[in-house]
């Protein structure tokens, strides 16, 4: 029996700003943001669009009536959490109407929590065949305008559904793990945005993949050679290519100019969208399988998850026979073409008009599950 990623979606906010406008707006080349960043786009939602919002659209692109049925966990990973108690799963599951003998819950470790969820959602099938686990990634990445990490914000989550014999990535047991206590990224009780020392974070995210990279080697007995592709947590586009570049040293011009393709295919949704947090890696991955025409079945795919403070995981899988038609191009390109791009001037003001859940009223963003009303405290969503 194999297990791993049976389906896997994403979505993101219905709202975009066009990196060139940033840039003029913040007296800053251009070439700055599209390729020292290499940030294209960057996802924009409005305050009655959440985690929760978008964590149910994603699941909803991947369930069946039959999943629904069949789910017993429901796990989300997010570090834009909306309640310090209640986890955003148990709202999802109601939203998704998934049957009631399951187990929600939320975890935290920064953008590692995707790649933890799943971790945890592999071990549960491996241990319960009949079992399916609904894991979702879901943030706001926000640092603030006018701030030095503004070029690399984003929204959106990333839904996977974790099974025995799955369709798409059967997970392999050849992780490796790792925790340093670093703050580099980290953002206390109370603070709306992230504390950050930008070059120390870059740092520690190509430290750490050149250690699990070699560990991986020592451990595993693996090379380049034994990778169709690797994906990485994709903070900005620059940095996936930064990290790669640093292992890359000792390969022929061939191998590099090989993985470093793939890459590309890699990063082309993120180029669009920005930092998803803990679906970063996840949209990485969904992009690789979408774009890459020269992926088939039996590649094995190397996946790095990074998180500040920091923890880090190097693991693979392998592409199952007969995958493409479960992936969903087509919904994907639909999604990011029918945006609307904002002004500058309409971007900060988004921005500025936060969610004030102390004061009840209602809304009139009439998009499916966005925030209809605000009672107690109390979020209700639009389920029409
Ligand atoms: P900055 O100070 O604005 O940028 O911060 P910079 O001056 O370092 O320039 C960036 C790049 O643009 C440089 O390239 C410049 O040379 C280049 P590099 O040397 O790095 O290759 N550049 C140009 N290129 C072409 N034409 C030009 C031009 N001008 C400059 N005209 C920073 C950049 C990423 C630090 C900032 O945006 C930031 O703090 N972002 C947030 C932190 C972050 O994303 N860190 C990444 C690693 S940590 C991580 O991945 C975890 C995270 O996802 C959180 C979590 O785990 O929850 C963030």
């Amino acid at each position: 029996m194999t297990v791993g990623i049976d389906r896997i979606s994403f979505f993101v906010p219905p709202y975009f700003i066009d990196m060139t406008d940033l840039a003029h707006a913040r007296d800053v080349d251009p070439n700055k943001f599209h390729i020292g960043i290499g940030q294209d786009q960057m996802a924009v939602n409005a305050k009655t669009q959440d985690i929760i919002t978008f964590a149910t659209h994603a699941a909803k692109h991947i369930l069946t009536e039959e999943d629904l049925e069949t789910i017993d966990t429901v796990i989300v990973a997010t570090e834009s959490g909306i309640d310090e108690s209640k986890a955003a799963s148990v709202v999802l599951h109601r939203l998704l109407g998934i049957q009631p003998f399951a187990r929600s819950f939320e975890i935290k470790e920064a953008c590692y929590g995707g790649t933890a969820g799943l971790q945890f959602a592999k071990n549960h099938v491996t241990l319960h065949p009949k079992s399916k686990v609904l894991v979702v990634a879901t943030d706001i990445a926000r640092y603030g305008l006018n701030s030095a990490g503004e070029p690399t914000q984003g929204a959106g989550a990333v839904a996977m559904l974790i099974t025995a014999n799955p369709r798409v990535l059967s997970l392999n047991d050849d992780n490796v793990m790792l925790t340093q206590d670093i703050y580099d990224f980290w953002r206390p009780v109370g603070h709306d945005y992230p504390l950050v020392d930008g070059p120390l974070s870059n740092e520690t995210y190509i430290n750490a993949f050149q250690k699990v990279w070699q560990e991986n080697t020592r451990r595993n007995g693996y090379t380049l050679a034994d990778y169709q592709a690797l994906a990485f947590h994709i903070p900005y586009t620059k940095m996936g290519k930064k990290a790669l570049l640093a292992i890359l040293e000792n390969e022929t011009e061939d191998e590099q100019a090989r993985i470093l393709a793939r890459y590309e295919e890699s990063i082309a949704y993120s180029r669009r969208i920005g930092n998803l947090y803990t679906g970063s890696l996840y949209l990485g991955l969904i992009s690789l399988l979408e774009h890459a025409t020269s992926l088939k079945a039996g590649d094995r795919i190397g996946l790095f998850s990074y998180g500040s403070g920091a923890v880090s995981e190097f693991f693979s899988g392998h592409l199952v026979e007969g995958y493409e038609p479960y992936l969903l191009a087509d919904v994907h390109t639909a999604l990011l073409e029918q945006r609307v791009k904002l002004s500058i001037e309409a971007y900060e003001e988004l921005f500025n008009d936060k969610l004030d859940t102390t004061i009840d009223g209602t809304f009139d963003d009439d998009t499916l599950f966005s925030i209809s009303e605000i009672q107690h405290t109390i979020r209700s969503y639009r389920t029409k």
